[in-house]
């Protein structure tokens, strides 16, 4: 009698604690419903612009521009724990979203743009280290191109690199004295595994650089010679007026540099002029899925090479302002340009 009581009992909790997931389910099946309608009238009024930033400084000096122009009806649809934000800049649409630090967070984000919402491209913007010493903070650089530099092949300490490897560092050459060897040995730089929806599935391309779309990347030379800030306030300026720089190389991985050695490492190996964790991540998923993409990355610092502190905290936002300009300037010429086609 007592065990059928018992069963009895183990009966009506089971079905109670499944009635609890069925409705939990259907309220999450709702939740998606409603959302996935949201995000169906929000594409119909599209075609949007993909805007992606790093970080907090970076979505303050945006946001304090005032060019953006909250949706009043859909202001914003949060997906996997970040918010996408729509609006407007000067009567063009745009979808903005900051990704957070790393290259992983910059390709998830990127890839759920272009999925979820009807997106003519990405423009990627934020600051970045100097790592060319033609150039100097506050500079915006419109990169052509970026190499991923954070696939190494560590490998016993007297064993070669793999000899595909486009660049070795060898950590013996920066003992301090010099001389001797290291137990680090040398690592090999390799290239990325790139994937494209117009080359063969399941058959990457091994790539080491990652071209920005050539048309954008053409019209972004009209912002050449465009006014910048110098100054973070009345009493700190930076030393000349800064400029925008459009072409040159830029690197990312998921380093942060502030090493003077590592620095010239990158320069001299790479010829690299920009130093950040997102970029190539960006520019990447855009052209596996096909998308326009182009950067925008104000220099806030020397990534090692100065004295004492890093500055990124001292020009960050300023460099973050100056960033913020130009994507605005270039989303005005964007207009024009798709209105000529
Ligand atoms: C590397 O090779 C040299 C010469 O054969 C040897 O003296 C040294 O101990 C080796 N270093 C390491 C870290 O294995
Ligand atoms: C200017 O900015 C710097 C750096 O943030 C700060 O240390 C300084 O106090 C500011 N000066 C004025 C006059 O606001
Ligand atoms: C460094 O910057 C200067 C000035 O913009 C440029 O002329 C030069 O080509 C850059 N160096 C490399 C390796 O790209």
């Amino acid at each position: 009698m007592a065990a059928g009581k018992q069963v009895k009992w183990h009966l009506l909790l089971l079905v109670f604690i499944s009635s609890l997931l069925f409705s939990a389910f259907a309220i999450s099946s709702e939740i998606k419903k409603t959302l996935a309608k949201t995000i169906k009238e929000l594409n119909r009024k599209g075609p949007y612009l993909g805007l992606i930033t790093v970080y907090a400084p970076e979505e303050d000096a945006f946001f304090a521009s005032g060019a953006f122009k909250p949706n009043p009806k859909q202001p914003y649809v949060d997906l996997s724990g970040r918010r996408f934000r729509i609006g407007s800049i000067e009567g063009s649409k745009v979808i903005y979203v900051r990704c957070g630090v790393g290259l992983v967070n910059a390709a998830a984000a990127t890839q759920q743009m272009l999925d979820v919402f009807h997106i003519t491209g990405i423009v990627h913007f934020g600051i970045a280290g100097n790592a060319n010493s033609s150039m100097s903070i506050g500079d915006v650089i419109i990169p052509k191109q970026f190499a991923q530099t954070g696939i190494w092949d560590w490998v016993k300490p007297n064993a070669t690199i793999p000899t595909n490897d486009v660049a070795e560092l060898d950590f013996g050459s920066y003992n301090m004295p010099s001389g001797g060897d290291n137990n680090l040995g040398s690592i090999g730089y390799s290239t990325e595994f790139f994937y494209s929806k117009s080359g063969k599935p399941n058959t990457p391309q091994r790539t080491i650089w990652f071209q920005t779309s050539q048309n954008w990347f053409e019209l972004a030379s009209s912002l050449e010679g465009m006014e910048l800030e110098q100054c973070v306030n009345s009493s700190l300026c930076l030393p000349k007026k800064p400029k925008v720089v459009v072409g040159l190389n830029g690197a990312t991985s998921n380093s942060f540099v502030d090493n003077a050695a590592y620095r010239e490492f990158l320069y001299t190996t790479f010829h690299v002029s920009s130093l950040d964790m997102e970029s190539a991540a960006i520019v990447m998923t855009s052209l596996s899925n096909g998308f326009n993409v182009i950067v925008i990355r104000g220099l806030s610092d020397l990534a090692g090479a100065q004295d004492g502190d890093n500055t990124i905290l001292l020009f960050g936002p300023l460099a973050a302002t100056n960033v913020a300009k130009a994507v605005i300037q270039f989303v005005k010429a964007l207009r024009g340009f798709h209105f000529k086609q």
